[in-house]
């Protein structure tokens, strides 16, 4: 039994010093595996009379309990030591500042499409759109642009190679007034000879132009109204309402200024008064007054006849008139950027600065975006 009691006492200095699991596990088996020393002392019970065996099992018993228990014991301790070593290196530093994450922002034309969307939308104006890929009978001749007008030429045409289903041109469309014509072809089809229409249509429109004030994609909005007894003079008030809200000024001076468009007769350039601070261009004032001038916005008049009729409306019943505003450069002038090419450049940096942030105000641009 000494050395019953001696093994007892190695083992249990031993299972003291032990630092890890694995060492740990060795020592249990050097103990209670099966040919551990006192699995090898429970062997010999086997070979005992009765009255040994009846003394020395129950000290063979309690040694094997004992040393189950402190083996129990160690393990426990050693893996609460292990949980808390990984939650120590584990540990967050709450108080480090955070990475900064790159944030989208709106491109400033997309700003002002839903600026102009919900301008007009007040003035019971709908959004409507057409392909930007249109053919030359939507784009010129059903807006009395015929092959050999010359107008034609001014428009600088990306045309594609092969020709229409129809045995018409393709191209990218110069302009966003073809949209005049889907849409009044569409009423038409629905209300024989014509019916009210009120719409602006917002979009990308192509030509063969690039230097620092043309970008060969650029963007428009066209203005359509018809209805009957229809004249200037409610052109006049649109527009200036328009601009008004825009600019966010009341002292908003238009010019009409007579003009040619082949699509409108009488047609005229729409001018607005403006004055320089620093370098920049403010609008506002009277154009012929002290340090003001005169800036052209865009084309408009009344609907022409011959266009009202090749798009199935009835000219003796209805009048209409049509604008047609650069949507890049109204944008420039009220968020004071100079450069038109900065726009399409894609530059992060540039959208950092002049970007809207999607979350300062409620937006329609993916309504808008994605019907143009
Ligand atoms: N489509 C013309 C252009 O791109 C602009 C324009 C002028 C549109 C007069 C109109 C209009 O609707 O009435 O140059």
């Amino acid at each position: 039994m000494t050395d019953l009691t001696t093994d007892k006492q190695t083992a249990l200095a031993a299972i003291a010093a032990v630092g890890t699991l694995d060492a740990l596990e060795e020592q249990r088996l050097a103990a209670l595996g099966k040919k551990g020393w006192v699995s090898l002392a429970l062997k010999t019970l086997g070979g005992m009379s009765p009255a040994e065996r009846q003394e020395a099992a129950p000290a063979i018993q309690a040694v094997r309990a004992e040393i189950a228990d402190a083996i129990d014991a160690k393990k426990a301790y050693l893996e609460a030591a292990a949980l808390e070593a990984q939650l120590a290196a584990e540990k967050l530093d709450l108080t480090l500042p955070a990475p900064q994450s790159l944030r989208g922002s709106i491109h400033p034309v997309s700003q002002v499409m839903d600026e102009l969307a919900e301008i007009f939308a007040d003035l019971g104006f709908a959004v409507a759109t057409g392909p930007e890929i249109e053919d030359d009978w939507h784009n010129f001749t059903a807006l009395n642009m015929d092959e050999s007008h010359p107008a034609r030429a001014m428009h600088d045409t990306f045309y594609f190679p092969d020709a229409a289903p129809d045995g018409g041109q393709m191209l990218l469309r110069t302009h966003t007034s073809p949209v005049q014509i889907r849409t009044k072809k569409d009423v038409a089809a629905k209300n024989e000879g014509g019916a009210p229409i009120r719409i602006i249509a917002p979009g990308r429109v192509y030509r063969s132009d690039s230097d620092a004030t043309h970008t060969p994609m650029f963007h428009q909005v066209e203005g359509l109204v018809v209805d009957r007894d229809i004249h200037l003079g409610h052109l006049k008030w649109t527009l200036e309402t328009f601009f008004k809200a825009f600019f966010e000024r009341e002292d908003i001076v238009l010019r009409l200024r007579p003009s040619y468009f082949p699509f409108t007769e009488p047609s005229v350039e729409v001018d607005v008064g403006y004055s320089n601070e620093g370098n920049r261009r403010v609008v506002g004032g009277h154009g012929d007054d002290e340090g003001h001038d005169w800036m052209e916005l865009g084309g408009s008049g009344m609907v022409n006849a011959r266009v009202l009729h090749s798009a199935g409306f009835d000219p003796e019943q209805w009048q209409g008139f049509a604008f047609g505003l650069g949507i890049d450069r109204i944008a420039m002038l009220k968020y004071g950027m100079n450069d038109l090419r900065a726009f399409f450049d894609g530059d992060p940096r540039w959208l950092a600065h002049y970007g809207f942030s999607p979350f300062d105000q409620p937006t329609l641009s993916a309504g808008v975006g994605a019907r143009a």
